[in-house]
């Protein structure tokens, strides 16, 4: 029996070399452990065995279990990290210099966007998001746009097809969906935001953000046209807003943004979600051909109070501000970029320039 164990340990120890793959491990394991294997077989003979050498026997026969486990252990690891080596492929020299040193550099879009925020989030803002598929309430209604208003017309706004619905809208589940024309439709997200969580602690949570995004209109790509642009929208609501923390921010923010020297104009405006509203130029010393000339940057104005009403937001207690601006048009002001298609044009030789 001693020397029947002692060749179980060297028979497996020999076998286990010429084991290479899965199938041979079960194989090779089976004439091990199986029911008819080497050691299951020296396991029954147990019983054979005389009753006063049990003790000694018992005693070997589990050191040879424990020594065909970690044969059987360690052949395993090693057909697993060939199945994984031959998974991985040939190996690869990470020290072998690359064919090309050139690094990624961020789309100027994204870096102008990224300008943009960074500034606000100094003047305390936080960063908010919303759909780009938006229902027409949230895109329109909400915001003071009857649907018989022109920018609703299907030759202003894309829409859905109508097989699509409005799962997630606030009002409504059986309104057409559109791409939203501008981030003004986070204004009112927000604001639905705020009005929950009021509901749930009694007092409306502070509101002042940035929504940074993508926005789409049915127009004809033309040197400052294109039919996807971006947009950072800002709002800002609160008891006490007025005109004058709207002209504050809106100037930090330009002289952040266009240097110290940068002046900024407020000229009357419309728009159907604020009261006044206004369109803000800015006038700029050291601007290549722009210098010195006021040029439209956005628009802004206080949050009209019937957009208030329609969010549930007392109107009476509350004030805000908001503003909206093109990033396209920062970028190629602050760029002295003359074509909006340069952006999306991928062309090696624009985007290297802002490396
Ligand atoms: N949503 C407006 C636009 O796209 C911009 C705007 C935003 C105006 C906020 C006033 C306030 O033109």
């Amino acid at each position: 029996m001693q020397a029947q164990l002692a060749s179980i340990i060297a028979d497996a120890e020999a076998a286990a070399a010429s084991v290479t793959n899965r199938p041979e491990f079960e194989a090779f394991k089976a004439r091990l452990v199986g029911p008819n294997g080497s050691l299951t077989a020296a396991m029954k003979a147990m019983g054979a065995v005389p009753k006063e050498d049990k003790p000694a026997m018992g005693k070997l026969l589990n050191q040879t279990k424990v020594s065909v486990e970690a044969v059987l252990a360690d052949t395993l690891r090693r057909v697993e990290d060939a199945e994984l080596l031959a998974k991985l492929g040939p190996a690869i020299d990470v020290t072998l210099p690359v064919a090309s040193d050139e690094e990624g550099i961020r789309h100027p879009l994204t870096q102008t966007r990224e300008r943009i925020v960074g500034v606000f989030r100094k003047l305390g803002f936080t960063v908010a998001d919303g759909p780009e598929i938006e229902s027409e309430w949230t895109c329109f209604d909400a915001l003071g746009t009857p649907p018989d208003h022109p920018a609703r017309d299907m030759q202003d706004t894309l829409y859905m097809p109508k097989s699509f619905t409005a799962k997630d809208s606030p009002r409504r589940s059986d309104e057409e969906l559109c791409l939203r024309t501008h981030t003004s439709s986070v204004q009112i997200r927000t604001m639905l935001a705020a009005v929950a969580a009021q509901a749930k602690t009694g007092s409306l949570p502070p509101v002042r953000i940035v929504a940074p995004g993508r926005c789409f209109r049915r127009d004809t790509v033309d040197a400052t046209h294109s039919a996807n642009f971006h947009q950072v929208e800002g709002l800002w609501v609160g008891k006490g807003v007025t005109l004058r923390d709207l002209k504050s921010v809106l100037d930090a923010f330009v002289k952040e943004t266009f240097g110290s020297k940068a002046q900024i104009r407020f000229r009357p405006s419309y728009f159907p979600f604020t009261e006044p509203s206004f369109e803000m130029d800015i006038k700029v010393p050291d601007m290549g051909r722009l210098s010195d000339r006021w040029l439209e940057i956005m628009g802004c104005g206080l949050v009209d109070p019937k957009v208030f009403d329609n969010v549930g937001i007392d109107s009476r207690e509350y004030s805000g501000l908001a503003f909206g601006m093109g990033v396209e048009r920062i970028a190629m002001l602050q760029h002295g970029i003359d074509d909006i298609r340069h952006f999306y044009a991928n062309d090696l030789r624009f985007l290297r320039q802002f490396a």
